[in-house]
């Protein structure tokens, strides 16, 4: 393999740059190392055999500004004809699992089971049946975030009888087909960022504008379609296919910026808006207390009939509870939270609802394109809340972390490499100073791809993707060959 690594994927090989020595800072042998992507940012194939546009296609396709200089999804890494190299990627960095998400208009190209995509169908059959032969275990995403267009020209995720039936047929027939191979699956993946992007400030696709309002309501069917479809599983599959479902939420950690107790409250309420708005329902039945107090409350004093943030029936609130069979975070930074008074009473805002201040101090350190700061102690802060909260007997995986720069710097030991080493080591002191049920970490990404809003111009990947060649030649970087390392030996390498 080595010979393979260095002739087809690059001339460049940093394996001489580490030495075989391993820190005793150790992860347990089970522990499920694992690289994550997404459909829409790596497959392209937008249009091939029978693929329908999704909402990203739609809005790249009309909005030419939508990604900067043209880029768009539509060829991408093209990983739709690349099954066999990105196996090879995967197998030869030595991960345990695989994190991809299957393209609803891909195998359902009207977005309902009357139109089945058989071709679609085989392509994901295919990657599957690769990675198990390779005793790489698939970790499924269906929905990240690019469901098919043609369902949004009917209202999309604020339209709750077309929506919450469709993706229940949809997750029965992912594991109709691809359950005995598929034992990890997750039904949404950041459902804050596309309730909160796609429906309420409308940031990111499909762009609707519903202040304070589409946001809860998305999330509400969110929460409907994934519970429905998970007693479906209860019902149907867990007897014979013996998987675990669940749902990918993100959250910054936030942080009390003093110890006061308003901002130790803030913070909280913060958490609970973020994190909380997705985790409690899915394990206690209903929204966190503050949301709905708040939500009400401020929706009274707006004169509006009813509250903007739904109700779930009793019904629905039993099919919730207890609805996730591991509990995923996707996670990057943390900001500081401060105590604010109330936002005066003025149009529906989702932020007004949480009004607390957050921010990032200067003297932090910034990653090179200052998306974000790189805080690896909040990563430790954050699971231990998430476990004192929720209880981790089922198990958190960490479902995506990286390090964004502009994607073509090979040599991002110091960089990239640095930052997972960082982020692990306070992870690992969550699981052996605080007792943290982490079963698992999975890189953001394999290789650069289409990253929403930026393309190719802010990437997080550990191989470089030429998006000018039609080969897509994947070339590893520093950080590739060093995650390789941990996780092959289970150690932080000195
Ligand atoms: C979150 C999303 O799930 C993923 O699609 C995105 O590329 C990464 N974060 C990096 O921004």
């Amino acid at each position: 393999l080595a010979f393979l690594f260095q002739q087809s994927w690059s001339d460049k090989s940093f394996e001489h740059l580490f030495s075989e020595d391993v820190s005793n800072i150790s992860f347990p042998d089970n522990f499920i190392w694992g690289y994550a992507s997404a459909a829409y940012q790596v497959e392209g194939g937008w249009d091939a055999d029978g693929k329908s546009e999704s909402i990203w296609d739609y809005d790249a396709h009309n909005h030419p500004d939508w990604f900067p200089e043209g880029q768009n999804g539509d060829v991408a890494c093209d990983a739709y004809h690349k099954t066999d190299v990105d196996i090879d990627l995967l197998v030869y960095q030595g991960v345990k699992a695989y994190r991809f998400s299957i393209s609803w208009p891909r195998v359902l190209p009207t977005g309902l089971v009357d139109n089945i995509n058989e071709a679609g169908i085989a392509y994901y059959k295919d990657l599957i049946t690769k990675l198990r032969a390779n005793n790489i275990e698939p970790i499924v995403t269906m929905h990240h975030w690019d469901h098919p267009r043609i369902l949004e020209e009917q209202g999309g995720f604020l339209n709750e009888s077309l929506i919450v039936p469709a993706f229940v047929d949809y997750a029965t027939l992912l594991w109709e087909r691809f359950g005995d191979d598929v034992k990890w699956w997750t039904t949404f993946n950041e459902p804050k960022q596309t309730c909160g992007g796609g429906y309420d400030y409308g940031g990111i696709s499909p762009q609707v504008r519903l202040s304070g309002v589409g946001g809860y309501i998305c999330g509400h069917n969110v929460l409907k379609a994934h519970a429905k479809a998970y007693r479906v599983y209860d019902q149907k599959f867990r007897a014979t296919q013996n998987g675990k479902v669940s749902m990918v939420i993100d959250t910054s950690w936030h942080e009390p910026a003093s110890d006061s107790a308003e901002d130790i409250e803030a913070s909280e309420r913060q958490n609970l808006f973020h994190y909380g708005w997705f985790a409690d329902p899915i394990v206690f039945g209903d929204y966190p207390e503050v949301m709905r107090q708040r939500v009400d409350e401020r929706s009274r004093l707006q004169n509006l009939p009813a509250s903007r943030l739904p109700y779930f029936t009793d019904e629905e609130k039993e099919e919730l509870k207890g609805s996730y069979d591991y509990l995923a975070i996707n996670m990057y930074t943390t900001d500081l939270a401060k105590w604010k008074d109330d936002d005066p009473i003025g149009d529906p805002s989702m932020s007004d609802d949480v009004s607390v201040t957050t921010y990032q101090p200067d003297d932090w350190e910034k990653t090179v394109t200052d998306w974000f700061k790189v805080v690896p102690w909040g990563a430790r802060h954050l699971v231990r809340w998430i476990a004192n909260r929720y209880g981790d007997g089922k198990g958190i995986i960490v479902t995506e972390n990286g390090y964004h720069d502009n994607g073509n710097n090979l040599e991002d030991l110091d960089t990239r490499g640095r930052y997972h080493k960082l982020y692990l080591s306070n992870l690992n002191d969550a699981m052996y100073k605080d007792g943290v049920n982490l079963i698992g970490y999975i890189a953001w990404s394999l290789m650069n791809d289409v990253e929403w809003y930026a393309g190719w111009l802010v990437n997080l990947g550990h191989y470089h993707v030429d998006f000018y060649s039609p080969e897509r030649t994947r070339t590893p970087k520093q950080s590739s060959v060093y995650y390789k390392k941990v996780v092959t030996t289970n150690c932080l390498v000195d």
